[in-house]
């Protein structure tokens, strides 16, 4: 399609998706049903899609309150959907392998069951029975929360609205939704024929037709549905994954085939190769293998990272490959004030999506493919993750091709550039005055793992910004409905905003102002302070209070040392973010305790609160018999224990295992009780 003719349309677009809103929110009075509304916006997403270097400053899909899924309501995920670990070869396969039965204290000899199975690329959704009749059903969202989709799940023929046979009483069922490529192409020539935009891929096509607010067009769209696991259960259906999957299917769902039970990597690699021979014939796209333990009594002993579980890893198929021709390098300003080399490419399709720009990551990166502006380069896409530019064709090289120069000066503040030794990246330090650095750091306050303020992203935080109504955290919060006239009038008149739009916006102001200690301190944008460190940091106080005090106390040189010492203790905390930590601390201490007025803080609720060690502070020392260190650890925090890697007057426990190392020596200094293996064990019977 010509450009010039997308351009008009996704203004016209922007005209009359603007007036039906106002129509909508403002004047509470629609002239056009939902699903003509939705196909406006599904019109509009398409072509920015496929254009997305046209996409307009004020498009209506970054607009507050509107986009698809702000229109849902929320679910909690009483069992955290998860994602899965990624691996690409045999030999990371079965470094999986090993790792799982070192975890499990087992021998290299030993076997293990896994059950494979193909990994569809759909969107995944859980749904809640009870006495056999499906009550909810909802997406993944962010893993805690997920959108309320229940209507539109009922119009899945696949998915029972009551179930077959015995099953318990109260059971989650998960799996995939996705749609059949005969069903994709059929929907597309449909929508040619009607001169509708067509989707790129079918799990696009699966996803929008799911988070339709008229479930009419989600039963029109023919979606299908894989059950591969479950969430809470009022009673267990079977202790291998093998008899689960035969009861899951024996209640009326059909589940994700072909399966093979695998005992060694050779395995499943031939049950691998073979679904990369036959994906084409079976007629649903899968990206890869997933490969899951079958004995379900070592799920709970392997328990999780952070994102995913450690039963089970996907081998994906390998990622897919185009060329394309760098046309230019534009750098951008992180929120660090990394500078970040982007290359600008030739728009081309790979696997489905279109592919505009690309990572180079760094100066070294550049220098390391060697390319110039002008070269023709390989380009890779693997699953979300951003496309990287793999290498350049040395015989397509043109004669007129220019250097890539590296800016000496920030691209935003003009600040000189910096690079420090230790590291790859080139800065700008103008942390606080270099307004991409700002805006920065706002949007990821306001990121979804951070505040996760709704209707708040980087399109409005920008346009909020430029108005110098925020400038800082605490600003958003200034916005309330006792705003000056002024204040709220210049937001209502901004493009595709109105009173409704404003009014939202306060709403989940409002809501993200109950917040855990460590989301903020994630937000905060602290240099080597990521989710999981903030987590564990926040874990190791016994409340906000007593950590809140501790940075209070921090211009006092002896409190600031202890501090130190008491971070320092926490397992898995380094000294990087520790000293980021202080340091930040120590610069915005006023502006970090205005905020804290503003914000409610509460405590982390102590996982399982009754148990034994739930808040006690732990150390380990030397081997143990049954289980390895890190099933040992796991438990412990399992049950909310604090653990630390070195012994001090605030341990509680030393845990003792066989050649233990000097702790004990310092345990007994310290009087602290210590407990043998067998001992600690038995406090979890
Ligand atoms: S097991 C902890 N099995 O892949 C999650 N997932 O990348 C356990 N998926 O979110 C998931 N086919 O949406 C599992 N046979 C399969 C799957 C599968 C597709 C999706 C699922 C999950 C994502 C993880």
């Amino acid at each position: 399609m010509d450009e010039k003719k997308v351009l008009e349309e996704l203004k016209h677009l922007f005209k009359i998706i603007s007036y039906h809103d106002k129509l909508y929110y403002v004047d509470d009075n629609p002239s056009i049903s939902d699903s003509e509304y939705d196909k406006l916006r599904q019109r509009n997403l398409e072509l920015e899609k496929k254009y997305p270097h046209l996409i307009l400053e004020n498009s209506p899909s970054k607009k507050v309150g509107s986009n698809l899924s702000s229109k849902f309501s929320k679910i909690q995920h009483l069992v955290p959907m998860l994602s899965l670990g990624n691996v690409f070869t045999k030999l990371e396969v079965q470094e999986f392998i090993d790792k799982t039965k070192r975890f499990l204290n087992l021998k290299e000899k030993d076997k293990l069951e896994f059950i494979a199975e193909p990994k569809i690329d759909g969107l995944s959704a859980t749904i809640i029975y009870e006495n056999g009749k499906l009550k909810f059903g909802a997406t993944r969202g962010d893993g805690k929360n997920g959108e309320n989709i229940t209507d539109n799940l009922r119009t899945i023929n696949a998915i029972p609205k009551f179930l077959k046979g015995s099953f318990p009483e109260n059971i989650e069922i998960r799996g995939e939704i996705f749609m059949s490529n005969s069903e994709f192409d059929k929907l597309n020539n449909s929508r040619i024929e009607q001169s509708l935009p067509i989707f790129s891929n079918p799990r696009n096509a699966a996803a929008g037709s799911v988070r339709q607010l008229d479930p009419e067009i989600t039963l029109s769209r023919k979606l299908d549905f894989y059950a591969y696991g479950w969430g809470q259960m009022s009673s267990s259906i079977g202790n291998t994954l093998l008899d689960i999957r035969d009861n899951i299917n024996s209640y009326g769902f059909k589940l994700n085939t072909p399966s093979k039970l695998c005992i060694t990597v050779e395995d499943m690699i031939e049950f691998y190769d073979s679904l990369y021979e036959e994906r084409p014939k079976l007629g649903y796209d899968i990206d890869g293998i997933v490969y899951k333990l079958n004995d379900i009594s070592l799920y709970e002993r392997l328990g999780n990272t952070d994102h995913s579980p450690r039963y089970a890893i996907s081998h994906k198929f390998p990622a897919e490959k185009g060329v394309s021709v760098l046309k230019n390098v534009t750098f951008q300003v992180g929120r660090t004030g990394a500078i970040t080399p982007v290359a600008e490419l030739t728009p081309v399709t790979i696997g489905g999506v279109r592919i505009s720009r690309a990572s180079l990551h760094n100066k070294d990166e550049i220098d390391r493919l060697g390319i110039v502006v002008g070269d023709t380069v390989t380009v890779q896409r693997a699953g979300d993750v951003i496309p990287q530019i793999l290498n350049y064709v040395e015989s397509l090289r043109p004669k007129n091709t220019r250097e890539i120069m590296f800016p000496e000066y920030c691209p935003t503040c003009n600040n000189k550039l910096i690079k420090d030794e230790d590291e790859a990246i080139i800065r700008c330090k103008n942390l606080n005055k270099c307004e991409s650095q700002l805006k920065g750091q706002l949007i990821h306050f306001v990121s979804r793992n951070a505040l996760n303020i709704d209707g708040l992203g980087e399109k409005q935080i920008t346009e909020l910004y430029n108005l110098g109504i925020i400038n800082k955290p605490t600003d958003i919060f200034l916005i309330t409905e006792h705003s000056s006239e002024k204040i709220r009038e210049q937001i209502v008149s901004l493009p595709g905003w109105g009173e409704l739009s404003l009014s939202n916006l306060i709403k989940s102001i409002n809501i993200s102002k109950r917040q855990s200690l460590d989301r903020v301190l994630y937000g905060l944008g602290i240099r080597h302070l990521g989710q999981g460190t903030s987590k564990l940091i926040v874990k190791n106080f016994s409340s906000v209070d007593n950590f809140l005090q501790k940075v209070h106390n921090l211009n006092d040189e002896q409190h600031k040392i202890n501090f130190i010492e008491e971070l320092k203790n926490i397992n898995g905390v380094g000294e990087k973010a520790i000293y980021s930590l202080i340091e930040y601390f120590e610069k915005n201490k006023k502006e970090f305790f205005k905020l804290i007025k503003i914000i409610k803080i509460e405590d982390l609720e102590s996982l399982q609160n009754n148990s034994f060690f739930s808040g006690k502070r732990i150390v380990f020392t030397g081997k143990f018999n049954t289980l390895s260190r890190n099933e040992i650890k796991n438990k412990a925090e399992k049950v909310g224990a604090l653990i630390s890697s070195q012994v001090s007057s605030k341990t509680d426990y030393l845990i003792l295992g066989m050649d233990p190392g000097s702790k004990l020596n310092k345990a007994k200094e310290y009087s602290i009780k210590i407990l043998d293996e067998k001992e600690f064990l038995n406090n979890f019977k």
